[in-house]
């Protein structure tokens, strides 16, 4: 059976699919699964492997390299286990092989992996290496998500190797997108998660491969983006395009005053014909509302006080609302308590990395009466104001 997928004229990929992970980083929820992709390149004198798969899955890259005799580079794009995992593997495999890198990934690589010096081949941005009839040209893309990640680009047949930039957690024996709804939404929760927090440097990133002229794009996660403009307008719009007239409730209740307080509030929002999605921060499901905030213009935490503060959940909202990043325009408390305690303050502190404008604070003295849904209707009808130009 052949063991290489051909993707153009002497490339291929390898790899393995992930079908049951279901989670990352013991935080980023998978809910269908993903894959490590490998890619060869075979060129008139020289082979080239591209990155290596999460080791849990090298004994299906070890049965595909079974008859593959020779390679002479091995490329690493990136340090993380998910990719790098298996390099140890198969370096032994391939004792002749180097292993090409940037420098700040070679500490990395270094650091987290049984390597040793000898077998770095460093690369430079902007560095080429010829395959024979095939070049690679290396770019380095630091933080699409660690500051080592790089790009590989093959000359001849127009094709970007990105790693984990534009990759997509999707389990699937679909090779290429198209244009399917499907993977969207998988790469934005990707981007959502992964992306976001660093959202400055991939802007320059995205810039810098798209002058590039790219036919195809092969991501290490998710299929293959046999349209690149359908990742890269993607890409384009989550980074640059102003937010949508949508606000996100984030709220956890305990005996229904601030269920009652979200549920009036996103009557009034709707009524004033604004998106809301609400999340019960007891269920949520994290990455959702991660892609939820890729497009968002307000936000809207809601927490009862509890022993004196914050509820641990509308803790955790906070902290991962503020290492994503998102670009929100405004923000907004919701909170009721029996006899005092403090909300606002600290809730506002968690969230300093974010550059949105604070609305008025709406506060429930115990079940919301009527000067409380007064008070929330004229919050709908600010956040309708601010949100004239989304
Ligand atoms: Fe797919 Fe950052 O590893």
């Amino acid at each position: 059976m052949q063991k290489f997928i051909p993707l153009a004229d002497h490339v291929y990929k390898l790899g393995a699919i992930d079908w049951n992970r279901r989670l990352f980083d013991s935080l980023i929820p998978l809910p269908r699964g993903t894959s490590y992709n490998v890619y060869l390149i075979q060129g008139s004198e020289k082979t080239a492997i591209l990155d290596t798969v999460d080791p849990i899955k090298w004994p299906v890259l070890e049965e595909q390299l079974q008859d593959l005799k020779h390679v002479d580079y091995v490329i690493a794009h990136h340090g993380e286990q998910d990719h790098s995992g298996s390099l140890p593997m198969v370096l032994a495999k391939y004792p002749q092989a180097k292993l090409v890198t940037n420098a700040k990934a070679k500490g990395i690589l270094m650091d987290l992996l049984p390597i040793s010096e000898d077998r770095f081949y460093l690369v430079e941005d902007g560095a080429t290496l010829s395959l024979g009839n095939k070049t690679l040209q290396f770019y380095l893309t630091p933080w699409v998500h660690w500051p080592e990640t790089m790009v590989t680009y093959l000359l001849e047949d127009k094709i970007l190797f990105s790693c984990d930039f534009f990759g997509s957690h999707l389990a699937t024996t679909k090779l290429f997108v198209g244009r399917e709804h499907q993977v969207y939404d998988a790469a934005k929760r990707y981007y959502a998660e992964i992306m976001m927090p660093y959202a400055a440097q991939v802007q320059r990133n995205l810039d810098k491969v798209k002058t590039l002229d790219i036919k195809m794009i092969c991501p290490s996660h998710g299929p293959i983006y046999d349209d690149p403009s359908f990742i890269l307008d993607a890409y384009t719009a989550w980074l640059y395009d102003k937010p949508f007239n949508k606000v996100m409730i984030l709220y956890v209740s305990m005996h229904g005053s601030i269920e009652k307080m979200v549920e009036y509030l996103t009557r009034s929002l709707s009524l004033q014909h604004i998106e809301v999605k609400v999340y019960d921060l007891t269920v949520a499901d994290l990455g959702e509302l991660a892609m939820d905030f890729v497009d968002t213009a307000t936000l809207i935490l809601a927490s009862p006080v509890v022993i004196g503060g914050l509820h641990p959940l509308a803790v955790y909202a906070g902290y991962v609302a503020n290492i994503l990043n998102p670009k929100l325009r405004y923000m907004g408390i919701l909170s009721s308590y029996g006899w005092g305690g403090k909300i606002v303050e600290p809730l506002q502190a968690m969230l300093s990395r974010l550059r949105a404008e604070w609305l008025e604070p709406v506060l429930s003295k115990g079940y919301p009466k009527q000067e409380v849904f007064a008070a929330l209707d004229q919050l709908a009808n600010v956040i309708a104001q601010k949100h004239k130009d989304y």
